[in-house]
């Protein structure tokens, strides 16, 4: 199984992608997740990492080695790529999970963030996951991860909404993107601080169209650990996403 997160951005990807990852473990799940967002770095320690994996650009050369391959048929030389075959630096490990980046971009004038784009929808194409194994990957904020195509080998879309105008919003445009891709989408609340907010949220996605299929709490323990940047604990918010989890699998 793959799964994309993905939404408005601060949303709470990282978070409930984190918190997925942890209740895929608890399940007996091998569990990848993969960072493919270009500009945040601070997943790894989400998930209770040291330090980020070597990006997967790097395996190709850095970016002007996937432009200079972009054009040739393999940009990766397999047809299939297992978890176990993917290089130890480029896919740490730490207590039950693996973790991933595609690319980050670091310097002034280093151009588009294309080339990792074209990685991420490329190994995400060829990623072989056997019964036990699932992918849960942390996309970039917006849409633009739709039109590059990367979600298009992923089983599941799950769209994170938070209380905001914007979210709801992006969420709409993201059901319609998912509908015309054919994906499966699963919508989850979160940073929900009451259920009047619960009710609000609930009834304007219903409105659009969208059922929501799981709440997140607003947990004063993952915003600390989120500002302290220490590892997020099977707290609160983590039951909530272990119930996202269940229902991707009944
Ligand atoms: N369930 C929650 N309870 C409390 N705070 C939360 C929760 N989810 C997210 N947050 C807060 O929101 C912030 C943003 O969360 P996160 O980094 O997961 O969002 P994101 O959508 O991945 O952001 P970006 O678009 O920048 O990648 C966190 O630093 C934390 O303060
Ligand atoms: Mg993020």
């Amino acid at each position: 199984m793959k799964i994309s997160v993905c939404g408005k951005g601060g949303s709470g990807k990282s978070t409930v992608a984190t918190l997925l990852a942890l209740s895929a473990v608890s399940r007996g799940l091998k569990t990848l997740v993969i960072d493919s967002d270009e500009s945040n770095s601070g997943l790894y320690r989400m998930l209770g990492f040291d330090a980020p994996p070597s990006p997967l650009m790097e395996l190709l050369g850095g970016k002007r080695g996937v432009k200079q391959r972009m054009g040739q048929k393999d940009i990766l030389s397999q047809a299939l790529i297992s978890i176990d075959e993917v290089p130890p630096d480029h896919a740490t490990r730490k207590d039950g999970l693996i973790l991933m980046s595609i690319g980050k971009i670091l310097q002034a004038y280093e151009g588009c963030a294309c080339p990792m784009g074209v990685l991420s929808r490329e190994f995400l194409r060829k990623l072989k996951l056997e019964a036990n194994e699932i992918a849960i990957i942390d996309m970039e904020a917006g849409v633009e991860h739709f039109g590059r195509g990367i979600d298009e080998s992923v089983d599941w879309v799950i769209l994170v909404v938070e209380p905001s105008y914007e979210s709801v919003a992006l969420a709409s445009r993201i059901f319609s993107i998912s509908n015309v891709m054919q994906k499966k989408l699963r919508a989850v609340l979160n940073k929900v601080d009451s259920k009047e907010v619960e009710m609000l949220l609930t009834r304007r996605l219903k409105d659009i169209g969208i059922e929501v299929d799981g709440v997140i709490p607003q947990d004063p323990d993952v915003f600390k650990q989120c500002l302290e940047g220490k590892p997020l604990a099977r707290g609160k918010a983590f039951g909530a996403a272990a119930r996202v989890m269940e229902g991707l699998f009944s």
